[in-house]
């Protein structure tokens, strides 16, 4: 297939360009070549490229900083995507789109007062700007009526960029105490088990016998994480006892501490429950999900 790419400079598509590429024509224009703030300038680049497929892991996600930057958060993330959609649909082709955890308030209790993971058709009601705009983007893409898929992740993290990951490891050779977010949870997810998944769903439409077949019976909403959950606090208690044990830390592993979000305030509010039930996923594409502790694991040994 010919595979219109975007988001090729962060985590998510610069993770899946080359293994789209062992098996695909993979066309993935950087934001010089194609800016995905300018409307026509992204219907224009469609038509022109003609692709078998659109991957749209590009977006705004800077959460703290889009409280201020509105406009440019919801030109990205859900002007751009409803372009992408309308376009796949006028050329009668798909879109596989990401979205996020944070379309969810994070409020979701059972009646012990436990923390449920949500399931795809829980209500939503974003609590930050960031997760507004990624909740009107895929609204758009629904609107459209092309075939799409949204897989909504959470805690992105991989070998390069700006992340948690990456930051606590930094902080790990800087300080001797590390004092994290303990009453948020959520899956900390690599680019990696993202990417593998998605590449193996692409393979499952490259080898379906009737595209617009597999379209109608695949086409939806999907939480794609990692297997389990754990606080920011718990993620960073992994990353340096995995880090620790690899003797990937220059000093012996700062002490981890847990700290509430009040003791933390951040510009965007963020949600204590962002825990997603991927049995959806599993169930539908028969893929392998990795626990999460593992997708870190894989990570780590891929940081030189
Ligand atoms: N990161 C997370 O923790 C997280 C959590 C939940 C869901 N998600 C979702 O997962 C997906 C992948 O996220 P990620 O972590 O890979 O994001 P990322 O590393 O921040 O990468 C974002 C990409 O979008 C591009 N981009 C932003 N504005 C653009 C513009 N105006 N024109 C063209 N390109 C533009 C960036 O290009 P530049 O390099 O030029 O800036 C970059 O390539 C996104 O849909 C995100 O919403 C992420």
């Amino acid at each position: 297939m010919r595979i219109l790419l975007t988001g090729v400079t962060g985590q998510l598509g610069h993770t899946l360009q080359p293994i789209l590429s062992q098996h695909h024509e993979v066309i993935a224009p950087t934001r010089a070549q194609l800016d995905l703030s300018d409307a026509a300038a992204i219907a224009a680049f469609v038509a022109d490229c003609k692709p078998d497929l659109i991957i749209n892991p590009a977006a705004y996600t800077a959460v703290d900083k889009a409280e201020t930057e509105v406009e440019l958060a919801q030109a990205i993330n859900a002007i751009a995507p409803g372009v992408f959609a309308e376009q796949a649909k006028k050329l009668g082709i798909g879109l596989i789109h990401y979205s996020t955890d944070y379309v969810y308030d994070g409020s979701l209790r059972d009646d012990n007062g436990k923390l449920p993971s949500y399931t795809e058709d829980a209500p939503t009601n974003p609590v930050n700007v960031y997760g507004k705009t990624k909740l009107a983007g895929e609204q758009a893409i629904i609107a459209s009526g092309c075939k799409y898929l949204i897989f909504r992740t959470s805690w992105v993290y991989s070998t390069f960029g700006k992340n948690f990951l990456l930051t606590m490891l930094r902080l790990a050779n800087e300080r001797d105490e590390l004092r994290v977010v303990n009453d948020q949870w959520g899956a900390p997810t690599s680019a990696n088990a993202i990417a593998d998944i998605s590449a193996a769903i692409v393979a499952q439409l490259n080898s379906a016998e009737d595209a617009a077949t597999w379209w109608t019976s695949h086409q939806g909403t999907y939480h794609l994480t990692t297997k389990g959950r754990t606080s920011w606090c718990g993620f960073t208690q992994e990353i340096m006892r995995q880090a620790s044990a690899a003797g990937r830390l220059q000093k012996a592993a700062p002490t981890v501490t847990g700290i509430p979000a009040t003791e933390y305030p951040t510009p965007a509010q963020r949600p204590v429950n962002s825990c997603l039930d991927t049995s959806l996923l599993a169930t539908t594409f028969h893929v392998h999900i990795p626990e999460w502790e593992a997708a870190l694991a894989h990570v780590l040994g891929k940081i030189a």
